[in-house]
């Protein structure tokens, strides 16, 4: 695989099991916004990659990466005690189903992510184009404590302010965070508040509906079966590069 050696720049530690880093990008590395590329470390002379979602957008200078820390595990036990100035190898070529060509032009944009599946939607959430393509863009990050909500700040204060790309947030991006293992105000599972409706309730919004709704989804294997299931239920269609559809998936990559 050809690779790109970039240099760390910045390390974030969210919580014990989360954190994010920003590294230096390659001139030549162009990618779609929602796509993910193979990144790591060399360890014993070989590079030992995973698949990571590009949080930052195709926009920026610097590539930034959000990953969970897992014990044990063979990348993210080396990659979490990362510092600037280190190197990432990051793969020359991105991919990803998490992209606007895949989706039929719709109304209002879902967004619906649990843990690291957040990354590839910071990514989109970023891209004019979104906002472009779709009235209301409704940002949905699922997590067992408040703690785990990481990029909130950002989401809520940060981007709203942006120069370039503030006043679409503040008029069309909602976020909504839910939390299932303690108290907070959006309490319970992504699926759950939208199989009762009260998540598009709460937003102000119409029960999910294939004729004005698209869903893009990244998250735990079992989160995404359950919300495919509930998807087809309701008739929407997988889109995929060859052919658009209601909604597209991608698994938060999360053996590492
Ligand atoms: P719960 O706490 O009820 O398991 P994880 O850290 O295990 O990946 O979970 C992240 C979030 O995704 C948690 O809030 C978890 O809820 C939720 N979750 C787990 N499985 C599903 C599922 N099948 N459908 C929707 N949400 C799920």
């Amino acid at each position: 695989m050809s690779l790109n050696v970039e240099t760390v720049l910045d390390v974030r530690h969210w919580t014990d099991t989360l954190f994010s880093f920003v590294a230096t990008r390659d001139t030549g590395f162009r990618f779609v916004n929602g796509q993910f590329t193979m990144i790591g470390l060399e360890v014993n002379g070989k590079p030992l990659l995973r698949a990571y979602s590009m949080a930052s957008s195709s926009y920026e200078e610097n590539l930034e990466f959000f990953s969970i820390k897992v014990d044990n595990g063979p990348l993210t036990s080396r990659l979490k005690h990362i510092k600037p100035g280190e190197k990432l190898l990051v793969g020359r070529k991105p991919t990803g189903t998490l992209i606007h060509s895949n989706l039929l032009p719709g109304e209002t944009l879902y967004l619906l992510s649990t843990g690291t599946g957040l990354a590839p939607f910071l990514s989109v959430i970023k891209d004019p184009e979104t906002y472009e393509r779709f009235n209301k863009v409704v940002l949905v990050h699922g997590c067992r404590f408040i703690a785990e909500l990481a990029y909130q700040e950002f989401i809520t204060q940060t981007l709203p302010q942006d120069e370039f790309i503030g006043e679409q947030v503040r008029q069309q991006l909602i976020y909504y965070p839910m939390v299932t293992r303690e108290e907070f105000r959006n309490r319970g599972r992504i699926t759950d508040g939208l199989a009762s409706n009260k998540l598009t309730s709460d937003i102000g919004l119409p029960p999910l509906d294939r004729e004005r709704d698209r869903v893009m989804i990244c998250g735990s294997p079992a989160m995404l079966a359950d919300l495919v299931t509930m998807l087809k239920d309701r008739n929407f269609v997988e889109g995929s590069g060859s052919e658009p559809g209601h909604y597209v998936i991608e698994k938060a990559f999360v053996e590492r």
